[in-house]
């Protein structure tokens, strides 16, 4: 460990420090309902569900997650399909995709309970050293540190730690500095309530000092320069990708959905079918020959576009504009390709931009 921080840390009081976190966490702490027990199982779910998304939106996830896969079996069992479509909304599919890859391998591997030694839970797909430490210490009492990025902006205020937060490297730095403070007696609260504290109390911008259970051992308050830290350097900029889709029914009212690729942006989910626009086509003759050349499918747009949704993901932006038409003459269905009724529509996992579209579609066509 650096020099700087060796004798930062041990300007703390440890069991003090321990102490004021853990009080105010008993006190304080909401009310959620992955904290009704220790399932390991649980705490795993919710743990995966929180790292790219908000607590708010989590929780309704997260209780109808549960109650359709209540157990590692009911998971481990469940056929993809119906795991992305109670995933669908919350974004980064791969975390639910590697979930169940993870959740078949503990079934088969480790009888069905979650293995409880670092090297093993991290050798479980999707199971980085973040989650990996939430659900040792949360569900089993192991004192492992559990940085994610709100533990990294509470400890880099705590022991004024100037390392860009943004690397990759800077992880180790924390995890040593919270392997030095964190609670033995109660590893599961000191973790939990430095989530908690970055959340409530030292948040990203304005962190509310005065209320804040452990300011006395804040080095960054002590010296004014909590609005200074985490050093976060901006990450690459936006990627602007013009798209062109179509709702198409066919003579039956059925309409034609695709699969996406198992690799990739939203691997596995359902869209309608959309292509890349070009500044030498029309932007409908390029859909037109899409579907042909890839589909085999012949249609006919309406004139004028539905409408134009924009969508927002973390590296990259969607300009998608969505057309109606028909499908002329058969489609030869494959498993990437079907045609399917309103109501058979609904079991399929589809991209938030894509439930956008078929919105739209209801709303302004008569389907
Ligand atoms: N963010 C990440 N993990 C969390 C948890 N267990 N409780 C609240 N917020 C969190």
């Amino acid at each position: 460990m650096e020099d700087y921080m060796v004798s930062t840390i041990e300007k703390i009081n440890k069991q003090e420090f321990q102490n004021d976190l853990l009080n105010w966490f008993k006190e304080e702490q909401r009310d959620l309902p992955w904290r009704k027990d220790q399932d390991p199982y649980k705490v795993w779910v919710s743990e995966i569900m929180l790292q790219q998304t908000r607590v708010d939106t989590v929780i309704p996830y997260f209780n109808r997650f549960i109650e359709k896969f209540p157990t590692i079996e009911a998971l481990a069992d469940a056929d993809e399909e119906s795991v992305l479509k109670a995933w669908e909304g919350l974004g980064y599919y791969s975390r639910v995709r590697n979930l169940q890859a993870a959740v078949r391998e503990v079934k088969e591997n480790y009888n069905s309970k979650v293995p409880n030694t670092p090297e093993e839970i991290k050798s479980l797909k999707g199971v980085g050293p973040y989650t990996a430490g939430a659900i040792l210490s949360i569900a089993y009492g192991v004192p492992e540190p559990a940085v994610d990025g709100n533990v990294m902006r509470v400890f880099s205020r705590i022991l004024t730690i100037w390392d860009d937060i943004a690397k990759a490297s800077s992880r180790k730095v924390f995890e040593q500095a919270v392997r030095e403070l964190i609670s033995h007696d109660n590893p599961s609260f000191f973790n939990q309530a430095l989530m908690e504290l970055g959340a409530l109390i030292c948040t990203p911008t304005s962190p509310a000092c005065l209320l804040c259970p452990v300011r006395e051992h804040c080095q960054a308050f002590e010296e004014g320069v909590q609005n200074e830290l985490p050093v976060k350097t901006k990450k690459k900029s936006m990627k602007h990708i013009e798209l062109i889709a179509a709702v198409l029914k066919d003579q039956e009212g059925k309409y034609l959905i695709h699969k996406r690729p198992s690799d990739g942006l939203l691997a596995n989910l359902w869209e309608f079918p959309n292509v890349e626009k070009s500044q030498l086509v029309k932007p409908k003759d390029i859909l037109h020959d899409f579907l042909k050349k890839d589909f085999r499918v012949d249609i006919q747009l309406e004139k004028e576009s539905l409408t134009t949704i924009p969508h927002v993901f973390s590296h990259l932006t969607w300009n998608i504009d969505v057309y109606s038409g028909e499908i002329l003459g058969q489609v030869e269905q494959k498993e990437d390709l079907k045609l399917v009724t309103k109501e058979e529509l609904t079991q399929y996992a589809f991209p938030v931009s894509h439930q956008k579209m078929w919105k739209a579609y209801q709303e302004m066509v008569r389907a």
